[in-house]
């Protein structure tokens, strides 16, 4: 069975992270996750976690450069989920081409620094776009740039609000991760 770490951010929500973790129980994956690390107690994902039965870490982000690699050694895959900002590349170097993150958008449009979170859909919507959806990609030292493994794409509707998108978007997201992490674990 393989083993997943999943890092979450300071705001995380952590509905990819119970997205993922559902999958590895239906039987989706044959994999389990092992541990979600968190910069905070007062991130949102970790009162989720652990209510999911999940182990959690807790470690800051000054330490994380030397404490991540550490924690989640061993680990098959490493999964991004609204953990927003570049990993130290003490774990890139840990987990080449093994280390995941989803964006809210089908990249390489909307993506880049400053595009996240509700930016993204609002930016989508301003700019009139007919589709959008989600992006797993490979993390390199740029945000947004690995290549990406699995998309899938929702309609904007006309009159669509950026929540409105932002909603049919997360639910495509639920899906497109379980799958990528798949293809990537290769079983
Ligand atoms: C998602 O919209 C994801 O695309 C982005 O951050 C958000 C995380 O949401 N990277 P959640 O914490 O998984 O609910």
């Amino acid at each position: 069975m393989h083993r997943i770490g999943i890092l979450v951010g300071k705001q995380g929500r952590g509905s990819n992270m119970l997205a993922i973790h559902r999958a590895c129980q239906d039987g989706r994956l044959d994999a389990r996750v092992d541990i979600v690390v968190a910069p905070s107690e007062a991130a949102p994902a970790v009162h989720s976690a652990r209510e999911a039965g999940l182990d959690v870490r807790i470690i800051p982000y000054p330490e994380q450069e030397v404490e991540l690699p550490k924690a989640l050694q061993g680990l098959d895959v490493v999964c991004l989920a609204g953990y927003m900002r570049l990993l130290p590349e003490t774990v890139l170097r840990a987990f080449p081409n093994r280390v995941l993150n989803i964006h809210p958008a089908l990249l390489p449009k909307f993506g880049g620094k400053g595009m996240y979170g509700m930016h993204v859909h609002e930016a989508v919507v301003a700019a009139g776009e007919t589709e959008s959806g989600c992006s797993v990609h490979l993390v390199n030292e740029q945000y947004d740039e690995g290549a990406v493994v699995c998309q899938r794409k929702v309609q904007v509707h006309p009159g669509d609000t950026p929540q409105d998108l932002a909603a049919r978007v997360l639910e495509q997201e639920h899906l497109a991760y379980p799958e990528a992490i798949r293809l990537v674990l290769g079983s």
